[in-house]
């Protein structure tokens, strides 16, 4: 009986194994014709088995754009194959190479609203550098490639990598601050993660791309060493933690060439010295020529072919471009395709994960959120205490801001200061999530009257503060790519309504969101400042989380918050002269560039904390600064100078748990004509209330070393290089000394 109950099963098991193992023959057999679908092969040798069979046209269609969905100016054929995206690249489908469908992701997938889909917001990426937390920076990666691969792209556009040399820039938020060694191991571990979802990883853009101010030509001056010490090392680091499939060229000119087009940057840095082995690609419109380019190591031009399409085919037909170097160009496409796992896992439409996102996108912003000033503890929230709250300004109510430009994230629902049904958001809008901090504080405090005053009349929301036993106000300052802003201060009168709030109730705390440093002339006025940053989808439940104090607050600033423009190495940034074109976004008409227009960065290394430091000027807050709801002690350093590693035990010494980043920094040895700290590593200690932890921190032995412009070689100075242990720059009790012979 059983046995005849089984019989049909083992039939159709049998029949089910014919067919699998017809598929796997039928599968053994195409790839013995296609010998580079063997995942056992290096991506090198791949690449090189497929070069091999390309014609010349399928290599040169490998070699730039086809247009960019929704800009009506950058139009072509397959244009409408880019899934709504910024680029589209043809794959060789006769040999199974897919083609790079591109997608702007600085901080979540782009402008999916356009195009109907839902993508998570991170916080910026200056907030989760502020974390200083390699896992965050991991998970952050992890969820947009996840995310790109749902809305079904195969290729990111983030990882900004450039220093906050100007916090003015427009782009700040895009940036991992001012730091090389901070800013090159959080983006580089969020791009290692991000690619690992099989989607082509890309750093940008490289390089000296400081400013948005004259961008499309813009001259940056700077020496080779001050270059190498600072950008590039931020790009080199970056790049060797992510091996990204590919580096996105800036748009600026790097002491007189185009980033595009710069030999130095990008044939001898790049790929000779630091052996990178993926492509360059263009920023959008960044291309200016086709045998300058090809030959200082562009690979592909974006979004269209005006220089790498039949202009690059002439070249190589009349032999001014070398058949070995479009091949070289190829061959580098093809191994990012193979190297981020493209080829053997194509992305496959699906959902996105929205819970999900919303929870990674909490966490990493309750490791982001920086707690600047806490007078008489006003902070964490006590019920017991705090019966009434006045909420004032930012649309607080509503939502929470968020950064522009390209890396603008669409918000659900649209922008939630309008009425809804408005549709896709626009460039240059100023944009805010439905994240309302005020509904996640009713949520956190139910007992708590809580009520909202948009801060547009002074007199009303003084009268609102000066009935609660604490005042909130929440005060932004937008920014965006394509544009620099006027200065540091918060914009539409919001210093004016801080300091009518603060005279009203002295329980005042001011809630930031923004995307770089803002000026604070109520600083002293105030109980307490939090910096939220642009806070992501779920800013406001991990806002809320740090203000009533279930989580301790741990960011600490990845740049510098000057006291005011005046302390900045450029007090000013330089007018663009009157000819030049608009500053804005489109393709580029190089003949009306203006060539004149130049930053000199005479600071060279100096920027940020290194800069305030040399020049002996106090900032508002230093780079590496934070508070927390408990309070650390530092003692017992030991340094190891054969291994370049430094000791010290770091204590809890208040009532809450929690995780200070204790920071390392270096000073060269005095003949170095050095005069400030360069951050050599960090570590983060979690740590009970009492508890004492001792850890080892590595040197970072990239950052001991001086670009020696003569021989162009990297050196170790000889001699007693100061160690400094502590909370922030600025503060470092412990210090020591490592010695080199
Ligand atoms: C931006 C890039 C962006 C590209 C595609 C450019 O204008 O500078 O960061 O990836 O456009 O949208």
């Amino acid at each position: 009986m059983l046995h005849d109950m089984l019989r049909p099963r083992i039939l159709l098991s049998f029949f089910a194994a014919i067919v699998i193992l017809a598929g796997a023959g039928a599968l053994l057999a195409q790839n013995a014709d296609r010998p580079w679908m063997n995942p056992k092969l290096s991506p090198e040798e791949r690449a090189e088995l497929v070069l091999k069979q390309l014609t010349l046209d399928e290599k040169l269609a490998l070699l730039h754009g086809n247009g960019m969905a929704h800009n009506p100016s950058w139009e072509m054929p397959l244009t409408h194959l880019a899934n709504g995206g910024a680029g589209y690249v043809e794959g060789v489908e006769r040999l199974g190479i897919p083609p790079l469908v591109m997608s702007d992701a600085a901080y979540g997938v782009r402008s999916s609203g356009a195009n109907g889909r839902y993508s998570t917001a991170l916080p910026s990426n200056l907030a989760a550098a502020s974390s200083w937390d390699t896992q965050a920076a991991c998970a952050y990666g992890e969820l947009i490639g996840s995310e790109l691969r749902a809305q079904g792209f195969d290729m990111t556009l983030g990882g900004g990598t450039n220093l906050t040399r100007d916090p003015r820039n427009g782009r700040t938020f895009e940036y991992a601050g001012e730091d090389p060694l901070l800013a090159g191991t959080m983006v580089g571990n969020r791009i290692k993660c991000e690619q690992a979802q099989h989607v082509v990883g890309d750093i940008k853009h490289y390089a000296v791309n400081d400013q948005e101010t004259g961008r499309f030509f813009v001259n940056a001056i700077i020496s080779r060493r001050a270059m190498q010490e600072s950008d590039l090392l931020a790009f080199h680091i970056a790049i060797a933690i992510a091996n990204p499939g590919a580096v996105m060229c800036s748009y600026n000119r790097i002491n007189g060439d185009y980033g595009c087009e710069n030999s130095y940057t990008l044939r001898d840095v790049l790929k000779k010295d630091w052996g990178f082995k993926g492509f360059v690609v263009s920023d959008w419109g960044g291309t200016h020529s086709t045998e300058k380019a090809s030959a200082a190591g562009l690979d592909q031009e974006q979004p269209m072919d005006a220089f790498f399409g039949p202009k690059l085919k002439q070249a190589v037909e009349a032999g001014r471009v070398p058949l070995a170097e479009i091949d070289d160009h190829a061959r580098r496409v093809l191994y990012a395709e193979f190297l981020s796992g493209l080829v053997d896992d194509p992305p496959q439409t699906s959902v996105v994960d929205a819970e999900k996102g919303l929870k990674v996108a909490r966490q990493v912003e309750e490791k982001s959120i920086v707690l600047l000033k806490n007078s008489h503890a006003v902070l964490p929230i006590d019920p017991a205490r705090v019966h009434s709250i006045a909420l004032i300004g930012g649309h607080a109510d509503v939502g929470m801001i968020s950064g522009g430009g390209s890396a603008q994230v669409d918000p659900p629902g649209g922008n939630a200061i309008l009425p809804p049904g408005k549709g896709a958001t626009q460039w240059q809008e100023h944009i805010w999530f439905p994240t309302s901090p005020l509904k996640a504080l009713r949520a956190k405090l139910p007992k708590t009257k809580i009520d909202f005053d948009s801060g547009t009349d002074l007199d009303a929301a003084a009268k609102l503060a000066g009935g609660a036993d604490l005042a909130i106000v929440f005060v932004y300052q937008w920014e965006s790519e394509g544009m620099d802003l006027p200065g540091l201060s918060l914009p539409d009168q919001q210093d004016a309504l801080i300091e009518r709030v603060a005279a009203a109730n002295p329980n005042t705390i001011v809630v930031l969101e923004t995307g770089t440093a803002v000026t604070m002339p109520w600083l002293d006025k105030v109980a307490g400042v939090v910096e939220a940053w642009y806070a992501g989808s779920a800013g406001h439940k991990a806002l809320a989380n740090v203000l009533v104090g279930k989580v301790n607050p741990s960011g600490k600033l990845a740049m510098t918050f000057p006291k005011s423009e005046a302390d900045l190495p450029r007090p000013v940034i330089a007018a663009l002269p009157a000819q030049a074109e608009g500053n804005g976004r489109g393709p580029v008409n190089a003949g009306t560039l203006a060539t004149s227009y130049a930053v000199h960065y005479d600071e060279g290394p100096e920027v940020g904390y290194k800069w305030y430091e040399a020049q002996h000027k106090q900032p508002l807050f230093a780079f590496g600064y934070g508070l927390s709801y408990t309070s650390y002690a530092y003692s017992d350093l030991s340094v190891d100078a054969a291994a370049k590693t430094v000791r010290f035990t770091v204590k809890n010494t208040g009532e809450r748990a929690g995780t200070e980043t204790a920071e390392v920094y270096a000073r060269l040895p005095q003949g170095a004509d050095e005069s400030f700290k360069r951050l050599a590593g960090w570590a983060q200690v979690a740590l009970a209330p009492g508890e004492s932890k001792t850890v080892t921190v590595a040197i970072d032995p990239r950052v001991l070393q001086v670009f020696d412009e003569a021989s162009e070689r990297w050196k170790l100075v000889p001699g007693d290089y100061g160690v400094f242990v502590g909370a922030s720059s600025d503060n470092t009790p412990l210090t020591g000394s490592l010695t080199v012979q």
